[in-house]
């Protein structure tokens, strides 16, 4: 199966990318959907009004593969921010409501929310005591009038997942909303949202769905879709192209839409969303579970090498709390970035992020790419 999955992507030409946190590469049957997005714009006459229109309609079914979804509840996105700002914008709030956050969250989890102080809703934080929001912690901090909790699924700065059960059961006993950004996680790991207890999970399309840049989605709950508060009525979603040739036709807004109504403008986005489709029916065709499986193999492959090094593990060592971001960290912290560029010399990319650094291995990465990283560490250690 691994040589079929190398052979499916790249070329990499001798480089190894181990940063799917960052970017996932595009698998080369999602180039070839690319390609041939950019003929029917090169040549208009190949960009028939049922290809137009199967764009999204095709991605909102792959995503609903992809997540098991209901029929109505998929937003399509261009980031995980589309979705956030659609929640913040969109929930009613009333001055006095809080919304609480994690304090060191990644940004796109926290600007969005911000703005709404100037209306009188309170944005507090909590300060994890270690990475990320522990279930002891929210129940200290959660108050009756607290209407949401906003978190990352895998925190891109720790690589700690947090207790997805525990945390939304707690949101749901205190009737607060439970939003999750699930752009470090899905790709890598299943999502079930029949089991945790989410009101809504965005994310994005480009890092472990291996899709390309400014693609994303957001997932509904029926009853949070059907409360939402947000003058929304884009006119593709409201009609199709082909109402223009009617001679009767009479712009009125639609309410049997589901959560279509909020698509990004643009939602026919060929040269993004053909592509993305294509990356998520391969990875769906793998198996998520097996990708999953995959990519835990090559994490404890790392994590047991790294034992034998001069680094520090930071991130989980093992159990549901571990992911698919590995952060680690010399014994002189003011060498990662040093590191960090010299592995970049040698051709293999990971990152460098918060003081430290952070590989993200995924299905086209073996073994020996993770042993060619442990050698090149050892040595520049
Ligand atoms: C957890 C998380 N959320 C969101 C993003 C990106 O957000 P957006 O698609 O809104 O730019 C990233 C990384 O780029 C991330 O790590």
């Amino acid at each position: 199966m691994l040589r079929d999955i190398q052979a499916a992507f790249g070329p990499f030409l001798g480089r190894i990318w181990i940063n799917a946190a960052h970017q996932g590469p595009l698998p080369c049957a999602a180039a070839e959907e690319a390609y041939e997005a950019v003929d029917w714009k090169v040549c208009p006459y190949n960009l028939t009004t049922e290809r137009f229109s199967g764009v999204p309609e095709r991605l909102r079914q792959t995503l609903r593969k992809l997540t098991g979804a209901g029929e109505n509840e998929i937003v399509l996105a261009n980031s995980a921010s589309y979705g956030l700002h659609l929640l913040a914008n969109g929930i009613p709030l009333q001055p006095g409501d809080e919304v609480l956050l994690m304090r060191g969250d990644f940004p796109s989890d926290i600007f969005p929310w911000l703005g709404l102080e100037k209306k009188g809703v309170k944005v507090r934080f909590i300060t994890p005591r270690h990475a990320v929001v522990e279930p002891d912690e929210l129940l200290t901090h959660i108050t009756s009038r607290t209407r949401v909790f906003c978190t990352t699924w895998v925190h891109s700065l720790s690589g700690w997942a947090v207790d997805l059960d525990t945390l939304g059961s707690i949101c749901r006993d205190h009737g607060a909303y439970f939003v999750l950004n699930a752009s470090q996680a899905v790709g890598a790991r299943p999502l079930d949202l029949a089991g945790p207890l989410v009101d809504a999970v965005t994310c994005v399309g480009f890092k472990w769905l291996c899709g390309p840049y400014g693609t994303g989605f957001l997932w509904l709950h029926p009853e949070l879709r059907d409360r939402l508060d947000y003058n929304q009525a884009y006119w593709l979603s409201m009609q199709t192209a082909d109402d223009l040739g009617r001679p009767d036709a009479t712009p009125a807004i639609r309410d049997d839409l589901g959560a279509r109504r909020y698509d990004v403008f643009g939602t026919a986005n060929f040269f993004n969303f053909k592509p993305w489709a294509a990356s998520i029916e391969y990875l769906l065709s793998l198996g998520i579970d097996r990708i999953a499986d995959h990519d835990q193999e090559l994490v404890s492959r790392l994590i047991d090498g790294l034992d034998h090094l001069d680094y520090q593990l930071f991130s989980p060592r093992s159990g549901d709390r571990r992911s698919t971001l590995v952060f680690f960290s010399h014994r002189d912290p003011n060498r990662n970035e040093e590191i960090w560029k010299s592995l970049r010399e040698e051709a293999v990319f990971i990152s460098y992020r918060a003081g430290k650094l952070r590989a993200a291995p995924h299905l086209y990465n073996t073994p020996e790419e993770i042993d060619r990283l442990l050698e090149l560490l050892g040595r520049l250690a």
